[in-house]
């Protein structure tokens, strides 16, 4: 494989070598390196609230049975048959105590135990031949939640989920526990895009810079309460453990005030005041910023926003969207899309939100279909060879000489944690593209294998007609 130290190095100096974004054999790289290792989300516990609810989520090529057993544990177990490889469960979503595979029949419980397995004493000798005791779906190496985000990781040894996310947590609860119940999700939308799966994550962490471009339209044609596009630049960015997002400034007023201008009635209003940190709160009462659109590294994104829904009104609401760039190839990503709102909001006003939500990043979105022309457009051509000889300028927000264009907000002036600026930059794209260098420069162990109802070192080997004791039997 061809040595790639010099285009990780490009990239730490914010220069983005251009055929990242399309090459077989970087994205072999990510498949072998990063998502190997990072925690990746695959579902929120209001999908599968009851016991046998399950959904089948991918990583990569890796289908997942996300299931809640009998117990009310929420388990991550890998949907392929113990015995000769068959995709166990087929459906997308659904409620069930038992799959049982297609091709012979084996069956296992919602939690993954092998319950049956058709003619166990005449083919395989019952449980002397093959033990059926302690036998599962092979789970995924780690699992852990956060505000009912589900995230699994292929790394058995995966830091712990909380550290992971780090001070990003104090943004996530902005989207994902604006009441003790937290949200519920619709969805997902899904639809794949001919684009490489790195452009969508960087942009949402952002991109605040592309709006008044891509999306003038949508902004002309009075979907939001600011005439001008332009009104971004007033935002801070921020970036804070291992994601980052953009926000929007608010007009003067109170906490109350600041909330009801994005279109919060004041029923959430009194919710997220007993929900939220005083720090929290300040961020939007005293400061006077509310989080719009974030990445979690990877390839997880955020979305909050507040159109009008109603044509000729003044009133706004907002959604919020969570969202998953799932990688299909170097070029192609699947898009999970979902819209979540707070559990306890009226039905009214979660059947508004959800209007915003379709309007603007849906599968139909008008944001969705600007996006998408840029991100599919820069894809095709970053395939080409004279993308290899160009570095793209990814350094907004740096002097030639590396100093900030800007400085850091103080304490004063912003009460979130993590690095927070005004205006236009792209150190939160770069933050992403850092730690997917730091990952693709770091070569993994492979991983152990497992051996399903049968003990390597007893097993006799096979070959001829009788079985030979196998090397280190005590046979
Ligand atoms: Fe599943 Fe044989 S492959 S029972
Ligand atoms: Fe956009």
């Amino acid at each position: 494989m061809t040595d790639h130290s010099s285009v990780l190095q490009d990239v730490r100096q914010g220069m983005i070598p251009a055929h990242i974004y399309n090459d077989k054999e970087i994205f072999e790289l990510e498949k072998e390196r990063l998502f190997s290792r990072s925690w990746l989300f695959v579902a929120h516990e209001s999908e599968v609230p009851d016991a046998g609810d399950y959904v089948v989520r991918r990583v990569l090529e890796d289908s997942f049975i996300i299931s809640r057993d009998e117990k009310g544990e929420i388990r991550a177990l890998f949907n392929m048959c113990l015995h000769r490889g068959m995709q166990v469960c087929r459906a997308e979503m659904g409620n069930a105590s038992h799959f049982r595979c297609p091709y012979h029949g084996w069956s296992y419980r919602n939690d993954g135990r092998i319950v049956g397995l058709p003619f166990h004493k005449e083919a395989f000798g019952g449980e002397e031949g093959f033990r059926k005791k302690g036998q599962t779906l092979l789970p995924a190496p780690s699992l852990a939640t956060y505000n009912g985000l589900i995230f699994i990781s292929m790394d058995p040894d995966a830091e712990p989920l909380e550290d992971f996310l780090g001070d990003f947590k104090f943004y996530l609860d902005y989207y994902t526990k604006q009441s003790a119940d937290g949200i519920e999700l619709r969805g997902p939308q899904r639809w794949r895009v001919k684009a490489n799966w790195k452009i969508g994550a960087e942009n949402f962490a952002g991109d605040m810079y592309h709006t008044p471009q891509t999306h003038t339209s949508v902004v002309e044609i009075g979907l939001f309460r600011e005439p001008k596009a332009e009104k971004r630049k007033d935002g801070t960015t921020y970036w804070a453990g291992n994601g980052g997002g953009t926000t929007y400034k608010l007009p003067e007023g109170s906490l109350e005030d600041r909330l009801r201008y994005v279109g919060y009635p004041d029923e959430m209003i009194g919710r997220m005041k007993e929900q939220w940190t005083q720090q929290q709160l300040d961020v939007v009462g005293k400061d006077g910023f509310m989080v719009s659109a974030a990445s979690l590294f990877p390839n997880m994104s955020f979305v909050h926003n507040w159109p009008r829904v109603e044509e000729g009104s003044d009133e706004v609401l907002p959604f919020i969207s969570i969202r998953m760039w799932q990688p299909i190839s170097e070029n192609e990503t699947e898009v999970l899309s979902w819209f979540a709102v707070d559990k306890n909001a009226s039905e009214e006003y979660k059947a508004l939100s959800y209007k915003a939500y379709l309007m603007c990043f849906g599968s139909g979105g008008m944001f969705e279909q600007d996006d998408v022309e840029n991100w599919v457009s820069l894809t095709n051509t970053a395939a080409g060879s004279m993308a290899r000889r160009l570095l793209l300028n990814g350094r907004m927000g740096l002097l030639e000489d590396g100093q900030n264009v800007v400085e850091p907000l103080t304490a004063e002036e912003y009460s979130g944690p993590g690095s927070t600026r005004i205006g236009y930059s792209e150190y939160n794209q770069r933050e992403l593209l850092f730690r997917w260098a730091d990952h693709l420069e770091r070569p993994v162990q492979a991983a152990a294998q497992l051996h399903v109802g049968i003990d390597p070192v007893q097993a006799g080997a096979v070959g001829g007609g009788d079985a030979a004791p196998a090397a280190g039997s005590a046979a």
